[in-house]
């Protein structure tokens, strides 16, 4: 072989093993994921219009697996409702093709009645992932209203003696209230914010102040459930709810927690609310696994041989990020590393489903509630959801 022949050859080697070995960009993956997103979504689309031509009536929501491996959907009022539609409305975002526009505005349109819904709190959700997203993106002046409807509606579940709005009206409890609900607070700033009255700011920073003080404990893990009694204020019990038992720290708990406390620092500047936001960071960061995808419960006996949580990895990549721009650069580095870990977890082949599989959902290994035996080890869109918030987020840092 001649001379330049073979360092011709010397350099295509070595610059083929460093494109194999080089670890593929941040952007690079979430480009990745959002071709993933955009091709698993429509497929999504075809099987819930299946669904819904055989059930004609109310509008079809995309929920999970069930255990027969059928897909399993829900109506418009299941909390869920919104993250389907809301994930349509990141994926317009990252790639600007209509299509996505227009179903994210098809599936949207069945959450409309939910703005004067005032039986349950979890409209915050449903509204802010659809609605919320469509006026930041497309500064459609037609979601204001139903924006500043909803966040009427839940602020009627505010009784001043408990300092929190009520979570269900479910009879086993006298009122509950749960970490989740931190979550529905976005609604309730966002409507201030777009002209309601300054009694829905008031109800949030009270409700927040109210979860601080008596949902954590002194390691600043929270609790899943508590019932409080309306003419006192004090609290009733103590329920695990979702978690492993009342005294463990069931990590979509945590997760609510460490995604709302910085998002109430965003509208509220207030200090406490970011010291909280860094205690509960500081509690869960060490506990994470290698990968950082949470088991369902940081306490369960049976971890490591037990299930994952990959619906808390993408809601705590979420508020990772956005603490890290509040804190000092340690910290910063230090919340964006893990969310990284997270980030890159999910977008592996263990997490993220191939073309075609899972019915069109995107993320595979969540856990939705494993002690009643419900929605173990399955795709969620919630984790779909707030993984495709976490990776505009990261873009947009
Ligand atoms: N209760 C809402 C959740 O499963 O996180």
């Amino acid at each position: 072989m001649k001379l330049n022949m073979k360092i011709c050859l010397f350099l295509a080697v070595a610059a083929l093993s460093a494109s194999c070995c080089r670890q593929e960009s941040m952007e690079e993956l979430t480009a990745r994921v959002f071709e993933r997103a955009a091709a698993q979504f429509l497929v999504l689309d075809a099987n819930i219009d299946s669904v819904a031509l055989a059930n004609p009536g109310e509008p079809v929501y995309p929920r999970s697996i069930n255990d027969d491996g059928t897909l399993w959907t829900s109506g418009y009022k299941w909390w869920c409702s919104g993250f389907y539609p809301g994930s349509l409305w990141y994926v317009y975002e990252y790639t600007a093709d209509e299509k996505y526009k227009d179903l994210a505005l098809k599936y949207q349109a069945g959450l409309e009645p939910l703005r004067y819904r005032t039986d349950d709190h979890d409209i915050g959700f449903q509204l802010m992932c659809t609605y919320g997203n469509n006026l930041r993106i497309t500064k459609d002046s037609l979601c204001v209203p139903v924006i500043v409807d909803g966040a009427n509606s839940l602020a009627t579940r505010f009784d001043p003696e408990v300092g929190c709005t009520r979570s269900w009206d479910n009879k086993k409890y006298t009122f509950p209230v749960i970490i989740d609900n931190m979550m529905n607070l976005e609604l309730l700033f966002k409507a201030f914010e777009l002209g309601g009255p300054d009694s829905l700011k008031n109800i949030a920073v009270t409700h927040a102040y109210t979860t601080m003080k008596n949902h954590f404990r002194e390691d600043n893990s929270t609790r899943h459930i508590l019932d409080y009694d309306p003419e006192t204020g004090e609290i009733i019990k103590v329920y695990g709810g979702q978690g492993y038992s009342e005294d463990s720290a069931w990590a979509r708990g945590q997760s609510w927690a460490l995604y709302s406390f910085p998002m109430v620092y965003r509208f509220t500047q207030d200090p406490k609310m970011l010291e909280h936001a860094i205690a509960v960071a500081e509690y869960i960061i060490p506990r994470l696994p290698e990968d950082g995808i949470p088991y369902w419960d940081f306490d369960a006996p049976e971890v490591p041989n037990d299930v994952k949580d990959a619906s808390a990895a993408a809601i705590m990549s979420c508020g990772l990020i956005e603490l890290s721009k509040y804190v000092d650069a340690e910290k910063s580095a230090r919340y964006l590393a893990v969310a990284e870990t997270m980030l890159r977890s999910l977008a592996s082949e263990e997490y993220l489903a191939a073309e075609g599989e899972v019915y069109g959902f995107l993320l595979k290994h969540s856990t939705g509630h494993r002690t009643k035996n419900s929605e173990v080890d399955v795709p969620l869109t919630y984790a779909d959801y707030y993984f495709l918030e976490a990776l505009m987020r990261w873009r947009n840092l």
